[in-house]
């Protein structure tokens, strides 16, 4: 028996004897000695090449470059090999039981491979778009979402997927804002923890559970102009206050992996970025998963101008931290030489093998390494009833009504006639948005069906696409105006396809594309009553139809029940609650524009010049963060501090009436904001640091209470600690960023010296 096959036996041993549960809890994980052992005798009995076989990643489509196998025989024979740790698009529990097959019986060391997957807003059931998601402010409903998808992809053989993507982003011109939460630090914060969680479950080695994977760290979302892959050149305290919090809360609620983002800040790029991947990831906030790399982001540290080759980057890349390359074969190819050679310490290699091994044991890989996975399964997991219910609840919950003049809005169902127009309303395609993974756009519900199946039977529906999303061809715009005219109100349906968002789906003009907005003036000149329907990726720069359209709808991309959803709305059987995830400006010209800016030392004034502010529009965006509205109306009164003088480690409790002023029942997101007045450094003008939603039947009231703990108030301060500074602080509780009662509290506390 050789060293390596005692080790393995060593390892039977302990398992039979020591049965490992792998327990997730939303805390913190510790390690349990008797994995720490069994891992350690794995490693002990691996050779070089299997050790480094750990730490590659390749895709299962074969024949894509830039490395990997060429054949589905060359595959095999490297899995037999031990020279792939980890497969990503392998999805289906026959193919994954097959290759995992090959892995376990017929490899030298026998260990699991880790099948990963971007089940990025669901899996074959499409929930709304992450952006989307996050419209809603409902934690627990986009918990629910992940967890349904978890369930739905671990059910085809995957054990890992590549979200929450967690990145800020400020810039709607980035086309993976799609992907993420927003704009916003505690928002984007509170949802990326309730993702991990709906993902994880409460127990990762659970087969109904995934890995989960935050990415893209760090500050992807700050590319230079809005343009993927770009640039970033931010400060450590910027960094550290916007755009890490999130990932810190996805470490906190238990991520077992993170993801490197493509990106530089100043000069490092994330692979090789040591800072990142080593002092504030591992040093500082304990994370023991492990980090992947982007789709061959180590290969490309030589585009960069980090690495001048695969050797370099491999070496520059594992020596940062990273422990897995997604697909560039730097690893494969390069490691065994620098180890051999002393460039890249065995002990550098045997921590980054540890941390995989891990989280291929907390996934219970080693006891079932098929994680009972089964076509029959499968079947039975995906697209249930329940499931596609969920889907429609969440996606009528992210819908933001951002105008309805005249109420407009909910139309009633038995109108003699209503004309859906619009290159939106009747596909099939576009609705569930950008990586929506194996989902059959065969079960999207269009909006125009969604229209037929709740009006009254007497009503008749009309159609007209009008033009296509960004061609130049106007010829259908003639009928589109033709069915307008018949009817006695439209439902306007434009947007983005799919592709115009996510990743590379930057654009530099954020207008409706194509000739849509000659449709739009067509259709609105007809004089008929007309509610916009917006289906998007980015927000969308709409200045003209937000001044002249009675009605607007933001419906982002809602996934497979998007119709029935925007027919829920339409008619009323919903009322609608989202509020926006991201500032919505005038124009282009106006980004960056975030709520959360500094004051400056000249902050806007019509009446003055020699302010800040452009000469040509006002600084102020088309809608708040926030912003949203609904078919009854709300009144927010008595600001009440419970304790105004608090110290470093209270908690602030602050409340106000909310009155349903209107006349029908609805759910309002109360948010709250704080403006630290004064520090050692200068700081936003507000920040979102609590939010509740409270459900209202009309003219009732109801005191909402927000509580705050004074430590969220901290930030990196002058001398880069993580500090409440004492002092004062204006709080504000409303509808939006924009708005809403105001009121003070102080926090006693050594000042600091400066
Ligand atoms: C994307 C990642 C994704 C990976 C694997 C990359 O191009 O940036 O977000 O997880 O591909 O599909």
């Amino acid at each position: 028996m050789t060293a390596q096959l005692r080790g393995f036996g060593l390892l039977c041993f302990l398992l039979l004897v020591f049965p490992l549960r792998a327990q997730v809890t939303p805390a913190r994980l510790s390690e349990d000695p008797r994995t720490g052992h069994a891992i350690d005798s794995i490693i002990a009995s691996l050779t070089l090449e299997e050790k480094i076989g750990q730490l590659v990643q390749f895709t299962g489509e074969v024949n894509t470059p830039p490395a990997g196998p060429r054949t589905q025989d060359e595959q095999r024979a490297l899995i037999r090999a031990g020279k792939i740790g980890s497969l990503l698009n392998v999805v289906g529990s026959a193919q994954t039981r097959e290759l995992q097959r090959i892995a376990v019986e017929e490899s030298r060391a026998k260990i699991p491979l880790l099948f990963g997957l971007d089940v990025i807003h669901g899996f074959r059931t499409t929930f709304p778009i992450p952006l989307a998601g996050a419209a809603t402010w409902d934690p627990d409903a986009v918990e629910m979402s992940a967890r349904i998808s978890a369930a739905e992809a671990a059910s085809a053989g995957v054990h890992w997927t590549f979200a929450p993507m967690v990145d800020i982003a400020r810039d709607p011109r980035w086309g993976r804002i799609a992907e993420g939460s927003g704009e916003d630090t505690f928002l984007g914060s509170v949802m990326a923890a309730a993702r991990v969680r709906g993902f994880q479950g409460t127990d990762l080695a659970n087969p109904s559970s995934l890995m989960a994977c935050a990415k893209h760290y760090a500050a992807y979302g700050a590319a230079e102009g809005g343009r993927d892959y770009n640039t970033v050149d931010i400060s450590e305290r910027t960094l550290r206050d916007v755009y890490l919090p999130p990932f810190r809360a996805a470490v906190e609620a238990g991520a077992g992996t993170l993801m490197a983002s493509f990106n530089e800040i100043g000069g490092v790029p994330s692979n090789g970025n040591r800072h990142l991947l080593t002092e504030i990831l591992r040093d500082e906030w304990k994370f023991d998963g492990f980090v992947v790399s982007d789709w061959n982001s180590v290969g490309e540290l030589i585009n960069h101008g980090f690495a001048a080759s695969g050797a370099e980057a491999a070496g520059r890349a594992i020596s940062a931290g990273m422990d897995m390359d997604m697909i560039s074969g730097c690893f494969l190819e390069n490691l065994p030489t620098l180890v051999r050679d002393g460039r890249v310490s065995t002990s550098t290699l045997d921590e980054a093998v540890r941390r995989v091994l891990r989280m291929k044991f907390r996934l219970g890989l080693f006891k079932d390494p098929y994680r009972s996975v089964s076509p029959d399964l499968e079947k039975k997991t995906v697209l249930t009833a329940s499931s596609l219910e969920s889907a429609r609840d969440l996606a009528r919950k992210a819908i933001v009504l951002l105008k309805n003049e005249g109420s407009v809005l909910p139309l009633r169902k038995d109108l003699r006639c209503i004309a859906v127009i619009g290159p939106l309303a009747s596909n099939r395609r576009d609705p569930v948005g950008p990586w929506a993974g194996p989902t059959d756009t065969n079960n999207v519900v269009t909006v125009l069906e969604g229209v037929r199946s709740a009006v009254s039977p007497g009503t008749k529906v009309l159609f007209a696409g009008g033009c296509t999303i960004n061609g130049t061809d106007t010829n259908g715009i003639a009928a589109a105006v033709s069915s307008a005219r018949q009817a006695d109100a439209v439902l306007l349906i434009t947007g983005e396809s799919e592709e115009m968002s996510g990743e590379a789906g930057s654009r530099a003009s954020l207008d409706l594309p194509g000739r849509q907005e000659d449709l739009v003036r067509a259709v609105h000149a007809t004089g008929k009553p007309v509610v916009l329907i917006l289906m998007n990726g980015h927000p969308l720069t709409i200045a003209w139809e937000a001044s002249h359209i009675p009605a607007i709808l933001e419906t982002w991309f809602l996934g497979l029940k998007a119709g029935s959803a925007i027919a829920d709305v339409v008619f009323g059987d919903y009322n609608p609650s989202g509020k926006l995830p991201v500032t919505i400006p005038r124009t282009v010209g106006q980004i960056p524009l975030y709520y959360n800016h500094k004051n400056t030392g000249r902050p806007p004034d019509t009446a003055d010049r020699f302010t800040s502010k452009y000469m040509d529009l006002p600084s102020t965006p088309l809608y708040p963060f926030g912003y949203g509205l609904s078919y009854t109306t709300y009144g927010y009164s008595g600001l009440a501090i419970r304790s105004a003088r608090l110290g470093t480690t209270d908690t602030l409790q602050a409340s106000v009436v909310v009155t349903n002023t209107g006349k029908r029942a609805g759910s309002e997101v109360v948010q709250l904001y704080v403006r630290d007045e004064a520090g050692s450094v200068t700081r936003p003008v507000r920040e979102l640091k609590g939010f509740r939603t409270v459900r209202l039947d009309p003219g009732a009231a109801a005191s909402v209470t927000i509580s705050v703990p004074v430590s969220s108030l901290a930030f990196t301060t002058l001398d880069m600690k993580h500090e409440v500074e004492p002092g004062t602080f204006r709080v504000f509780i409303g509808p939006d960023s924009a708005h809403g009662l105001e009121g003070t509290f102080t926090v006693s506390g050594a000042a600091p010296q400066h």
